[in-house]
């Protein structure tokens, strides 16, 4: 049998809870604090606090470390009993699913189909309450449940209401923005009060820790501190501790198709070159119409020509022109530039501005994480109906 550079491949698996979460260990603390009142007086206390923060940079982690191990043990030690339930919003799209799944997880068996969701709230508040429990959802990707259904997030955040004096439920959103907030109404927004962590995106240095404390993954020696810089410093162009600790995995395995001993500079370029960070195609489905003909103007631009950024006054003339053809009144310059703003936040494009040229200085719009053919490819499929709609 050959010989392999992993002692355990599994610590690099994105659903691994690691007992090391370097640069994260004040957040965390910060998140059992807003907890500390839940952990102590979980009929009297309840608690929503919201996490955001960039792809990969630690907020599904944080909110597990919470869930699965600090918070039911420390509510323990005062006598209390909390539950607690990790729910993605992207796969369990309604509140009502969510209920289901809620009371499944205390024993509680409902058909996903018959029961409305007050029916479904009210038997889970009941067999919380006969059993003195406290229940913590965390509503991963809530994003998409409010995009889908605008009053969830109202319903969420007043479930402390339901029976004051008598807390059984308690709630964490986590979202890579806050933007789905805008489309709340205001008086949602003015009733709704949390707390917020706000994590950033890893800069190399913070990613060489990440992947050094994941390096029991490797024999001794296979994976040396050059390795863990290189990957370090090619994944923190997106602060993203997820795509690093995929590269070393990926560069681990060829390592090992090539039955070298230990991982090489060579096999983290290939790897590199095997697994680009991937734009989320969901992503795409929540920009507005004109952001993606933006977006249609820019990849078809950029397919054409030869260089690696756009000006964007070039990308506001093809964008006029992409409207006109498909009869949608285009936007005025500075919607433009909020949308090209817009884009550049969620990572899809990336802005810079020119040095000074021949032409002054400008913005310039590039592609940050797939290819132009790739995302034309994509928002192809989906225009079509968009813009008859
Ligand atoms: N500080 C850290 N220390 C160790 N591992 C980390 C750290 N931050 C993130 N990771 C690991 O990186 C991966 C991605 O983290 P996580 O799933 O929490 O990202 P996220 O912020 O939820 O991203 P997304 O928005 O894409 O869901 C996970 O495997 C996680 O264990
Ligand atoms: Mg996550």
């Amino acid at each position: 049998m050959t010989r392999s550079v992993f002692r355990d491949e599994t610590i690099l698996l994105q659903e691994y809870l690691p007992h090391q979460i370097p640069h994260r260990e004040a957040q965390l603390k910060k998140l059992e604090l807003y907890f500390q009142s839940v952990a102590q007086n979980a009929s009297k206390a309840s608690q929503t606090v919201m996490i955001t923060g960039p792809v990969g940079s630690g907020k599904t982690m944080i909110a597990k470390k919470l869930l699965f191990e600090s918070l039911p043990r420390k509510a323990a030690l005062y006598g209390n009993l909390v539950k607690v339930l990790h729910v993605n919003c992207r796969i369990d799209r309604t509140l009502q699913a969510i209920m289901v799944k809620a009371l499944k997880s205390l024993g509680q068996s409902y058909p996903t189909r018959g029961y409305s969701f007050e029916e479904l709230l009210t038997a889970l508040v009941e067999e919380l309450r006969s059993n003195r429990m406290h229940l913590v959802i965390a509503f991963d990707e809530v994003d998409s449940l409010v995009t889908s259904d605008p009053t969830s997030l109202y319903t969420i955040t007043r479930l402390r209401e339901l029976a004051p004096g008598n807390q059984v439920l308690s709630s964490i959103l986590i979202s890579k923005t806050t933007d789905y907030l805008k489309k709340v109404d205001l008086s949602t927004l003015s009733s709704l009060q949390w707390n917020e962590i706000s994590l950033d995106g890893y800069p190399s240095e913070q990613l060489f820790d990440i992947i050094n404390s994941r390096s029991e993954a490797f024999t001794d020696g296979a994976l040396d501190d050059d390795a863990i810089q290189f990957v370090a410093d090619i994944a923190a162009v997106y602060g993203d501790a997820r795509y690093a600790l995929d590269l070393v995995w990926r560069a681990g395995k060829l390592a090992d198709d090539s039955e070298s001993p230990r991982v090489l500079p060579e096999h983290i370029r290939s790897a590199k070159a095997s697994l680009p960070p991937q734009l989320r195609k969901e992503e795409l489905t929540y920009l507005t119409t004109h952001q993606k003909l933006l977006l249609m103007a820019i990849s078809a631009l950029l397919k054409k020509g030869d260089s690696t950024s756009v000006t964007i006054g070039e990308v506001e003339k093809s964008y006029t022109a992409l409207c006109e053809n498909m009869n949608v009144t285009a936007y005025h310059h500075t919607q433009v530039w909020s949308d090209v703003n817009e884009l550049s936040r969620k990572g899809i494009i990336e802005t810079q501005l020119s040095g000074k040229g021949v032409r002054g200085r400008t913005t310039m719009i590039g592609l940050s994480l797939v290819s132009a053919k790739e995302l034309m490819g994509e928002l192809e499929k989906g225009m079509v109906a968009d813009v008859r709609a």
